[in-house]
């Protein structure tokens, strides 16, 4: 099967970084009627260019969806090499096995590549501007993504859904203190534009079901809201009344800089005829969730 011809079903994809919160959506999402193959780092480190090359050879793939990442945004800046190896390099040799195999690559960036000093949601024509390593990693990651022959890169944002083992997210974290009636520290000063992971999933392959051109799309759930407006909704949501303490992100004194403002613009998306759900809807879907369930393929209201 050609890659990039608009099916998925009955496809083989392979999805790097498997084990991870957005690698565990797609396994799902790609699972119900393609074949995926779920590679976690234990079983392929995409550092190892060689492993790389050879295990895309003997896979075969129509689609790599690559969600493998060095997302510790503040230990990046004391370990720089390392982010750039996974976030930027790696890509590199991904792309490569991707043109090699005849695959069509998929690749998620971040929010973070810009500087945040915006007022208006950025749009993928917005001039990137990196203040941490993690940032810079990911936009070298972005360029190195697009030099494969038919590629999409996906930025992404304040991922909410199902973590893999031993990991707790930023709205996790809420969701947590909320239910235990403990204070809840949220920055009044960070707005974001959140996404649900099975929302991201199901973007991710309505894009390339739809034959939308290879390139570079926002992909996050539709408006935003700053840390504090999100977990008043949780709150809302849960039926609890929250104990929030507003926080600045200067009273936080993080060691990478964040980007105040985030909110992405998704209408290159929409125009590709992936309209997304608002972050409000997604957060319903998945405090609502049965927990067992959450991680599985969610069909999206209308
Ligand atoms: N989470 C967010 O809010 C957010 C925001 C913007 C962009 N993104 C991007 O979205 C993507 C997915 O993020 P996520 O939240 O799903 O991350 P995650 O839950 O931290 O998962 C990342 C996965 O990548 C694996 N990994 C790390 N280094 C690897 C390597 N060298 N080889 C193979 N696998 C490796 C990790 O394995 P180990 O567990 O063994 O380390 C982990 O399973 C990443 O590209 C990330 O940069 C995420």
């Amino acid at each position: 099967m050609a890659a990039g011809d608009g099916r998925v079903a009955g496809c083989r994809v392979v999805v790097t970084g498997a084990a991870g919160r957005l690698g565990r959506a797609m396994c799902a999402e790609f699972g119900r009627d393609a074949s995926v193959v779920a590679l976690t780092r234990t079983d392929l480190d995409i550092t190892d260019g060689r492993a790389v090359g050879a295990r895309l050879a003997a896979e075969r793939p129509d689609i790599i969806v690559n969600c493998a990442g060095d997302n510790d945004v503040d230990l990046a800046e004391g370990r720089p090499v390392r982010a750039l190896e996974v976030n930027a390099f790696a890509v590199k040799a991904l792309a490569r096995a991707a043109d090699e195999a005849g695959a069509a690559l998929v690749h998620f960036s971040s929010d973070f590549v810009f500087d945040g000093e915006a007022s208006r949601p950025y749009t993928e024509a917005d001039e990137p501007n990196p203040r941490s390593v993690y940032a810079a990693s990911k936009l070298l990651g972005e360029w190195f993504a697009l030099e494969a022959r038919r590629s999409f890169v996906l930025r992404v944002e304040s991922l909410f859904g199902p973590a893999g083992a031993g990991r707790v997210g930023s709205l996790d974290r809420i969701v947590e203190g909320i239910r235990a009636g403990a204070p809840v520290p949220v920055f009044v000063d960070r707005t974001v534009s959140p996404a649900y992971v099975a929302d991201v999933a199901w973007a991710t392959r309505r894009l390339i079901e739809g034959a939308a051109p290879g390139g570079l799309y926002h992909c996050v759930n539709a408006g935003a809201a700053t840390w504090r407006e999100i977990a008043l909704e949780i709150a809302r949501l849960l039926g609890r009344e929250p104990r929030l303490t507003p926080i600045t992100m200067d009273q936080a004194a993080l060691r990478a800089s964040r980007p105040r403002y985030s909110a992405l613009d998704i209408s290159k998306l929409g125009a590709a005829g992936v309209v997304m759900p608002g972050w409000q809807t997604a957060l319903a879907r998945y405090l609502g969730s049965d927990p067992e369930k959450r991680g599985q393929a969610e069909t999206l209201e209308a």
